[in-house]
């Protein structure tokens, strides 16, 4: 048996996964999300912990006799935030999340410094780890003075699970201090942004394994002595293993609270001009591209939350069927945007508001809106020589069928609706871990899953959509012009 365990941004899930792959059982935390200034975007990593006992504790209730033959543990987890141990293995301060913008003076100077796009094969965003280090620097100096190692989230529960400090691959890329097509820490890059080798963890791929689960921890949460965790891999490369998306021309759309569309790759081909991202793959030898939007479900939940009610409701009332697309526009700028605009300073609008317009027309446009921009993403991606030939939909606005209609014809691919869209990250992780602990090679251990249903593009309507997404691009540059 093996477990997957995925730190999203919203919640914890651990599934529960026999050798051949087949998911038994499936376990859920909520998490929260503290936004204490605009831009800034927090979570208490001991709440993570939390969840991570909550989730083991109830699949250990469902399932006693599988998890007495638990043999490994495979991790996933929202990227790029900065956990700050000091020497003890305390946790300094709230850990930075991946759309926090505070640091955008610090990423302009770490992206202007010669030679660093060459080495990390991207742009230096806001949200990835270094910039952070920086803002720590220059605002929080007494807590940076004490920083003796800086963790990913998912590697935080690593540390917790094996007293161990090790990182993967893949999210070790979204850092910005890792020669990411040498598959290493750059001394170089540490330097330019004032970080030390031995602040960061062991870095290994990710089907390695990072350590064994601790022997008390284990006897406590009611687990067999001997489980290893296998380090893993950060969300996107995760959900790429949870889908079988490993080679050239594979790819997903995830609709999570980040937006994502991703392409595996064979080889480093880096474009960082197009803000697309180019990270290691958590398999070895391999990357992916992708680019990504920073407020997908994000957005529907806050309007969802504004207009007191949840997000399902909202998108009940459009139905199924997409029809020529709204006249109202929005764009989902609500904390700055990555692919394509790297523009951490813009922020969203409705364009075109009547007085005629309810919640149902702003619903609909928040899914076009969001969609368009995956549009964008797809645009950046195609500039990169990366191919789609169709994507696999995973993340939970999947559970919209409007919305899957809506990426079919506004991408103009075909979306095929996996059987278990939502496994995506954690089922990576726990492949991950089989590879780790079987041998078993990525190729036989991540296939695609089953297919339920694919949805075309619709022919009828795909002037309409191209036309509302050229009204859309053009919307931007008004946009951030604005004071
Ligand atoms: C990727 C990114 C997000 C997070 C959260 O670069 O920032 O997709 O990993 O899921």
């Amino acid at each position: 048996m093996f477990i997957g365990l995925d730190l999203g941004t919203s919640g914890v899930r651990a599934l529960l996964v026999r050798k051949d792959g087949t998911v038994l059982h499936v376990a859920d935390a909520d998490l929260a999300v503290a936004h204490p200034h605009p831009g800034w975007s927090e979570q208490n990593p001991a709440d993570w912990i939390n969840a991570t006992r909550k989730v083991l504790g109830d699949l250990a209730r469902m399932a006693p006799d599988a998890m007495a033959q638990l043999r490994g543990i495979g991790l996933a987890g929202h990227m790029h935030g900065a956990t700050l141990l000091d020497s003890d293995g305390a946790v300094l301060r709230p850990c930075i999340l991946w759309n926090d913008t505070r640091s955008v003076d610090q990423a302009a100077r770490l992206d202007t410094t010669d030679g660093f796009r060459a080495l990390t094969g991207n742009i230096v965003f806001p949200g990835f780890t270094a910039p952070k280090l920086m803002w720590v620097a220059e605002h929080e100096p007494d807590i940076y003075a004490r920083v003796a190692k800086v963790l990913l989230p998912k590697d935080y529960l690593g540390f917790w699970l094996t007293g161990k400090t090790v990182s993967d691959m893949s999210d070790s890329a979204g850092t910005a201090w890792m020669d990411v097509g040498a598959r290493g820490w750059s001394d170089t890059l540490l330097g330019q942004s004032g970080m030390r080798r031995d602040q960061m963890p062991d870095l290994i791929e990710g089907t390695e394994i990072a350590g064994q689960l601790r022997g008390d921890l284990a006897a406590e949460l009611g687990l067999p002595q001997g489980v290893v965790v296998v380090a893993g891999g950060g969300d996107n490369a995760a959900a790429a293993c949870g889908v079988g998306a490993l080679g050239e021309g594979d790819g997903f759309v995830s609709l999570g609270t980040s937006g994502v569309l991703l392409a595996a790759r064979s080889g480093f081909s880096p474009s960082p001009d197009s803000a697309v991202h180019t990270f290691c793959h958590a398999i070895p030898g391999a990357w992916y591209q992708m680019g990504v939007i920073l407020a997908a479900t994000d957005s529907l939940n806050w309007l969802a939350g504004i207009t007191g009610t949840d997000a399902a409701t909202l998108t009940n009332a459009l139905g199924d069927q997409i029809s020529a697309p709204g006249t109202l526009r929005f764009l989902p700028y609500l904390s700055g945007e990555r692919t394509p605009h790297n523009d951490s300073a813009v922020r969203g609008a409705f364009v075109g508001l009547d007085i005629a317009h309810d919640r149902t027309d702003l619903t609909r446009a928040v899914l076009e809106g969001v969609t368009f921009a995956l549009r964008d993403s797809l645009e950046a991606l195609k500039s990169t020589g990366a191919r789609l030939d169709r994507v696999l939909a995973i993340g939970g606005g999947t559970g919209s069928r409007y919305w899957c209609n809506l990426l079919a014809t506004t991408l103009n691919l075909p979306v095929d609706l996996p059987e278990q869209g939502a496994f995506g990250a954690a089922l990576g992780a726990a492949r991950l871990a089989i590879c780790g602990v079987t041998g078993g090679t990525p190729a036989d251990i991540m296939t695609k899953p089953p297919i339920a249903e694919t949805i075309l593009p619709r022919a009828d309507l795909s002037a309409a959509y191209d036309d509302a997404y050229g009204a859309f691009a053009a919307s931007y540059p008004t946009l951030k012009a604005m004071p």
